[in-house]
């Protein structure tokens, strides 16, 4: 239903991202019967493609040329797709978009392969497109996202992490593919380099805004909208930002930290989810959201006002809303 109306935001959108889909599912086919199910089975789940309809988008403020913006598109899905099915071995995560992750319908071993196998079809792909700073923002996109993960792992289960720690790392690991999204799509359609930077400190801000959207709906969604159990991130010791502000109180902080690194019970995740959702930390962690929404819409005052400029305002305002 959500997923519905987010579609339809980028309804304009439709037959490019049809030819977006179809060339997802030939670069993820091989001659491997075992690398295209387990990717398959992650490209058909779905997903909210949100990175190449933000390369689309920006793409709008310049020459529009679906061809050139496919290049660059489906690479960064894919490289999105990579991360998601190395990530969800990382998190030791059992379900994604709503059906079991690859490691645990197939293991570890299949999904390190097939993040790997992914993103090579992705390194593939964009040697299509001859440009060496093109090549240099993605690679140095994918370092950051890999540092972000990394630190993601040192930091599990430190309660004591500082607030400029956890936005360092959702910086890393989600904003910056964002940005990098819509700065790809303004340089291959040839903006001036003015637009391109306004494009990708929106996509910057929008990214730290959804990362944080995401770490609150783990505790204010329910298991069913989440696809998976909601306060999965502090059974897996990721210390989110709405952790980061209960933990302010002494009582939450105690609580916190007695089932920090244990297998607690389902009733106790639903006890801490509970808490945390009914605390104020909700509402604080989604005002630092609000800031950078704000901070997105006020790159776009600098660019021409048009149809694009209206979408991406509009994926914005959902994006604060969004339930999944
Ligand atoms: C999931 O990204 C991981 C985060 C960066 C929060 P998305 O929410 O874009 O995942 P899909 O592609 O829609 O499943
Ligand atoms: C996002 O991390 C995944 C990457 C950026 C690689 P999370 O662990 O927070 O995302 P979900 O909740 O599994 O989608
Ligand atoms: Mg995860
Ligand atoms: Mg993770």
């Amino acid at each position: 239903m959500e997923k519905m109306k987010l579609k339809l935001l980028y309804s304009d959108l439709k037959p490019e991202l049809e030819l977006i889909e179809k060339e997802l599912e030939q670069a993820v086919d091989s001659e491997s019967l075992l690398l295209n199910d387990a990717s398959l089975h992650l490209l058909q789940a779905g997903g909210k493609r949100i990175r190449p309809v933000f390369v689309l988008l920006a793409g709008k403020f310049g020459e529009y040329d679906i061809e050139l913006l496919k290049r660059v598109a489906v690479p960064l899905e894919l490289i999105h797709m990579a991360s998601l099915v190395h990530d969800d071995v990382i998190d030791d995560s059992e379900i994604r978009r709503g059906r079991p992750t690859v490691k645990s319908e197939w293991n570890n071993s299949v999904a390190m392969y097939t993040g790997d196998f992914i993103l090579a079809r992705a390194l593939e792909r964009i040697t299509e497109i001859e440009s060496p700073r093109i090549h240099d923002i993605l690679s140095k996109t994918l370092i950051e996202v890999c540092r972000g993960e990394i630190i993601q792992i040192e930091h599990k289960y430190r309660l004591d992490q500082s607030l400029r720690d956890y936005l360092r790392r959702i910086k890393r690991k989600t904003a910056l593919l964002i940005s990098s999204s819509c700065e790809l799509g303004a340089l291959v359609s040839g903006t001036d380099e003015k637009t391109a930077a306004h494009l990708r400190r929106f996509g910057y801000f929008i990214g730290m805004s959804f990362q944080i959207i995401d770490d609150i709906l783990d505790f204010t969604a329910s298991d069913q909208e989440l696809g998976k159990p909601a306060g999965s991130d502090f059974i897996q010791g990721n210390i989110t930002l709405p952790i980061l502000y209960a933990r302010q109180n002494p009582e939450i902080y105690q609580m916190l930290r007695d089932n920090l690194d244990l297998d607690i019970s389902d009733e106790k995740r639903l006890e801490i989810v509970r808490t945390i959702r009914t605390s104020s930390a909700v509402d604080e962690a989604k005002r630092m959201s609000e800031r950078y929404l704000e901070k997105a819409l006020k790159e776009l005052d600098y660019l021409p006002k048009g149809s694009a400029t209206k979408t991406m305002r509009k994926i914005a305002f959902f994006i604060g809303k969004r339930k999944f």
